[in-house]
């Protein structure tokens, strides 16, 4: 099938790559050219496990091509990806400009019927906006009966684990409406996704607007459970409970599961922090306010002042003359996207305090300094208090203490008699839980994990 897909950040490039993957023929359009440049000469401009290897077969098939040319992007696929980005507006909202531009330029220059898929995240609501702009300039073109349908079909991929996520989905939700177009819509894309349904049917189909309200759900629901855990932990720390005792006790029951349990240092990333709060926002415009959202975000705001909390508490308010390793920067492992990583909380906090610290991540750090440079952008000269190490050992050398704030494979079986010996003191914040805090007070570690104190308390 001749597919299109319309911006080719994150989701845009993982659809556009497994989509040719499964033999279709397609054409990914981006506005920066600086990033078509670096997608037609081999590289991928994110970092994202297994990616490049599928862009660079299917380019090599010659299935999949990159251009900033609108007109003729849009005149080949029958189907229309719309994967452009929803940053939150001022209010948290997500804006739609590049979602509606896109539109607009479907509208400007489709030929022929096309299927239009909103797979960017978009408020309930959105597939209507994206068909008037189409219906829009098709009218100043004088083609009003041109003939075309928006499906939803939100992604559900995550981070790290992009591929693998789009290759062998655990659900495939796709919204369509029920006129003549919306089910010519449902035959396309049912023979696009048949790949994917073999086995046993995948895909939700489901009318338009529960398909875009499902896509935030499912992102509420999971942040929910992160900062219900979160809370829990801080409780735990203070009632002496251990939080990954209970976490096993009460994952078990099936009606709760084992996944997303993890209390830790907060969320970040490009989706749980904007998903939330654009669903507040949706809800406020019905008159309707989502406590326990608006909970879930207060909570998580917090939680990403945990280790600086902890920090203050052993070394005290004033942290000048301090310095500190900070292992991690990334929001989570496996990429190096920067979006509301805690790591910037963290460090922002010491430093600000006085301490200055040496940072290390496997994968993040080029990113790190382009965002930490906006963060200390009202004081730039706090940024020399931020060095960034070679590895996880030299960004240890003459620290007071180590925070960990993403779990890294790489930072779970460390050397802790190396580790010990180039710390000034051995001490560990961890973020992420990711040592038995009796294992590291038998090893002479001072351990501050997140709900677990009970375990090191004397
Ligand atoms: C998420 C959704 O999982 C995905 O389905 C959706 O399409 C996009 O948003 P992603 O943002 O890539 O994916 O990351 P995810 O693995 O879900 O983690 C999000 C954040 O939650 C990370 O900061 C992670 O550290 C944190 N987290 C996750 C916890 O703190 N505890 C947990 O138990 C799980």
């Amino acid at each position: 099938m001749k597919i299109t897909i319309i911006g080719t950040g994150y989701v845009g490039l993982v659809t556009g790559a497994c989509l040719a993957e499964l033999g279709n023929d397609v054409f990914c359009l981006d506005v920066d050219q600086s990033k078509v440049d670096i997608l037609n000469s081999g590289g991928i401009p994110i970092h994202e496990p297994g990616l490049e290897d599928v862009v660079a077969r299917n380019r090599a098939a010659g299935r999949l091509h990159f251009s900033t040319d609108v007109a003729a992007s849009v005149a080949h696929g029958e189907v229309q990806f719309i994967a452009v980005g929803t940053p939150p507006d001022e209010d948290g909202s997500a804006d739609l400009q590049y979602v509606l531009a896109a539109a607009r330029n479907i509208g400007r220059y489709m030929t022929g019927f096309k299927v239009v898929v909103d797979k960017s995240t978009v408020p309930v609501g959105t597939a209507d906006k994206v068909s008037a702009a189409i219906a829009e300039e098709l009218s100043k073109r004088g083609l009003k009966d041109a003939a075309f349908s928006v499906v939803s079909n939100p992604e559900f991929l995550k981070e790290g684990a992009a591929v693998e996520d789009f290759m062998r989905p655990d659900r495939i939700v796709i919204g369509h409406d029920r006129t003549p177009e919306g089910l010519q819509a449902y035959a396309q894309m049912k023979k696009l996704y048949a790949p994917f349904n073999r086995n046993h049917e995948r895909t939700f189909w489901m009318d338009v607007r529960s398909a875009e309200f499902t896509k935030y759900a499912a992102n509420a629901m999971l942040a929910t459970r992160i900062s219900f855990m979160n809370e829990l932990a801080n409780l735990a720390d203070k009632v002496g409970a251990d939080i990954e005792a209970v976490r096993h006790g009460i994952g078990s029951d099936p009606r709760i599961g084992h996944s997303f349990l993890y209390a830790g240092c907060g969320y970040g990333g490009s989706c749980f922090p904007k998903d939330v709060q654009a669903l507040e926002r949706t809800a406020r415009g019905y008159d309707q306010e989502l406590l326990i959202l608006r909970a879930v975000e207060e909570v998580n705001n917090q939680q990403k002042h945990v280790l600086g909390k902890k920090v203050v508490a052993r070394f005290g308010e004033d942290l000048s003359g301090k310095h500190f390793a900070v292992w991690g920067l990334a929001f989570k492992p496996n990429t190096d996207d920067m979006r509301e990583a805690s790591s910037r909380v963290l460090i922002g906090e010491l430093v600000r305090r006085g301490a200055s610290v040496a940072v290390y991540d496997p994968v993040a750090m080029t990113e790190a300094a382009r965002v930490l440079k906006l963060d200390f952008a009202d004081a730039p000269v706090l940024l020399d208090r931020v060095s960034f190490a070679e590895s996880p050992m030299q960004a240890l050398e003459q620290a007071d203490a180590l925070a960990i704030v993403t779990e890294w494979k790489a930072f779970r079986s460390p050397d802790f008699d190396r580790l010990k010996a180039a710390l000034k003191n051995p001490v560990i914040f961890d973020g992420r839980n990711l040592f038995e805090p009796q294992v590291m007070a038998a090893s002479g570690i001072e351990y501050h994990g997140i709900g677990r104190s009970i375990l090191t308390r004397g």
